[in-house]
């Protein structure tokens, strides 16, 4: 512990929070990096340094728990904290004008101060933790805030902008369904619906014939466990209803969805779970590093689960927490399997759809079909909206009204999402992914050489990619030093989300950027892992 550590808990505790917040990387609630308040047994608080304080873990860890191994220190500093609203306060930083980046205020912006303020008062906690800048508007891969600032945007909204945000088409079709007159139809008829679901049987694989249009990404993987387990106890009985997943796998929010996920701090909140979902290791060949199919036979075998008993399995097509793809094989297997013991497979795509990995859907890099496609983000660029495509004989089996929602294919959003694909389809989007991705993840093999015992692993395809942070020459997370390069990279003009799963940075950016803008962010990268790393 440093001496600065020790006059922080000593002062005197106070109303003095925290200037920066990261992820932890086992459960994804926020924590303060600097100063923790710790609630004590007597009603007052303490202020604490961080996860490694030593104070913290001799006053409180300690009789509470006893010795415990280092690789608990995330665990208690998870249980202990306690995230106050953190008082955005301004940052000096250097200006940068670029053609692509320009900073030229404190960050956050000081004028910005009052509104996120007012954010952080009326909505929750939940909705805090990403680099302070509040949008103005957002064009092609730049986002611009209100007091002069410009990002080279590595987000894409979280993959939702692949063909770049406020694309003129996707505006102009908005605007034109608005102007008609058609704002809304519930699941009467209208237009734009039909040719879009129509649009995306196209796209889909032969054999996935019909589409269910929903609003978010959980809509869309409920109603695929919906479906599972309906063919299930329709072709093999009562028993047949257990869905598999894959461990730090993400599905959403909602009930099922976070049932089939496989993060378990996640799901802290239901209680007992439901034994009909189980999760097997995710062999993504960096923390889990047995990729064989063996390793699923044998999950099911530990947790005495016959096939018989399994209606589904649900598979991100790249698992978004660490952007990792399974081995061609192991997803081969897995297709044989399911196919062999009547087990619906559905690739979860709600990320990785639209072309962002080079492919159009990101399944195909395994050369297989999926039973049900789940779509959502980059379908429509930007409203709300998601889909389920499937083969009829599963969509097919509810009849009218038993499984629709108010919203389902939105007319002005349909409208958004057909512009969408247009652009997607004309402008060779899906290529132009795979041929700039070549230059982002051979630049990114150099970054692991030279950042080697931080950099665990880079994972990724076409314009996704994720850096594994990691403690020095382990494949502990380091969600401290993650978030630290994000904020440098913030600083400097270049926008990326707060990282994800066990402390990636992720790389996204829309798939229109140019090769010079996407060279620039990653100089910008480099500049950013030098500065975090440094000291
Ligand atoms: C693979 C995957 N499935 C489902 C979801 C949930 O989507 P939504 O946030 O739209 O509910 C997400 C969101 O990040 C996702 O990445």
């Amino acid at each position: 512990m440093t001496s600065s550590r020790e006059g922080v808990w000593r002062q005197k505790p106070t109303a003095i929070y925290e200037t920066e917040i990261v992820t932890c990387s086992l459960c994804g609630k926020m924590i303060p990096v600097k100063y923790w308040v710790v609630g004590q047994a007597d009603g007052s608080e303490k202020i604490f340094c961080g996860p490694d304080c030593e104070q913290l873990y001799r006053e409180y860890w300690l009789p509470k728990y006893g010795d415990q191994p280092s690789e608990k220190a995330q665990e208690r500093s998870v249980e202990l904290m306690t995230t106050p609203i953190p008082p955005f306060t301004p940052k000096k930083v250097p200006e940068v004008r670029t053609r692509y980046r320009k900073i030229v205020t404190e960050l956050p912006a000081p004028d910005s101060v009052p509104l996120l303020e007012t954010m952080a008062r009326y909505e929750p906690r939940s909705m805090l933790g990403q680099p302070p800048v509040i949008w103005d508007h957002a064009e092609g891969f730049q986002v611009y805030d209100h007091y002069g600032n410009m990002w080279l945007d590595w987000t894409s909204g979280v993959l939702v902008a692949n063909i770049g945000h406020s694309h003129p088409e996707v505006r102009q079709a908005i605007l034109d369904e608005v102007e008609r007159g058609l704002l809304h139809t519930y699941i009467f008829p209208n237009e734009a619906r039909i040719r879009l679901v129509e649009k995306l049987v196209e796209l889909a694989p032969p054999g996935l014939d019909k589409t269910l249009l929903l609003t978010t990404g959980s809509d869309v993987t409920e109603v695929a466990l919906k479906l599972a387990r309906g063919h299930g106890r329709m072709v093999g009985g009562e028993q047949k209803i257990r869905m598999i997943s894959f461990t730090n796998a993400f599905h959403g929010r909602s009930l099922g969805a976070q049932l089939m996920g496989g993060i378990p701090k996640l799901k802290s909140w239901i209680g007992p779970l439901d034994e009909s979902f189980l999760q097997v290791p995710f062999p993504d060949g960096f923390r889990c590093t047995d990729t064989s199919f063996e390793l699923f036979l044998q999950s099911l075998e530990n947790a005495s689960v016959t096939p018989e008993t399994v209606a589904g399995v649900i598979v991100e097509s790249f698992q978004g927490g660490g952007v990792s793809f399974a081995p061609v094989e192991y997803m081969r297997r897995l297709r044989e399997w399911c196919t062999r013991h009547d087990v619906v497979l559905v690739c979860d795509e709600v990320q990785a759809g639209f072309g962002r990995t080079g492919k159009m859907f990101a399944f195909e890099h395994y050369d297989i079909v999926p039973d049900i496609l789940c779509c959502g983000k980059a379908i429509s660029a930007g409203l709300p909206m998601s889909a389920v495509i499937a083969r009829s004989a599963l969509l097919d089996q509810y009849g009218p009204g038993e499984m629709s929602t108010t919203h389902s294919g939105n007319p002005v959003v349909a409208r958004a999402a057909l512009a969408n694909i247009e652009v997607i389809l004309r402008e060779r989007l899906v290529e132009k992914a795979r041929s700039m991705g070549e230059l982002l993840h051979a630049d990114l093999r150099q970054l692991q050489v030279e950042f080697r015992p931080v950099i665990g692993a880079v994972h990724g395809k076409g314009l996704v990619a994720g850096i594994h942070i990691v403690q020095p020459g382990t494949t502990d997370p380091d969600s401290v030093l993650a978030h630290r390069i994000v904020m440098e990279c913030f600083q400097r003009g270049l926008l990326m989300f707060a990282p994800v799963g066990m402390a990636t940075v992720k790389i996204c950016p829309p798939l229109i950027i140019t090769p010079d803008a996407m060279q620039e962010g990653l100089q910008v990268l480099r500049e950013a892992f030098r500065a975090a790393t440094k000291g």
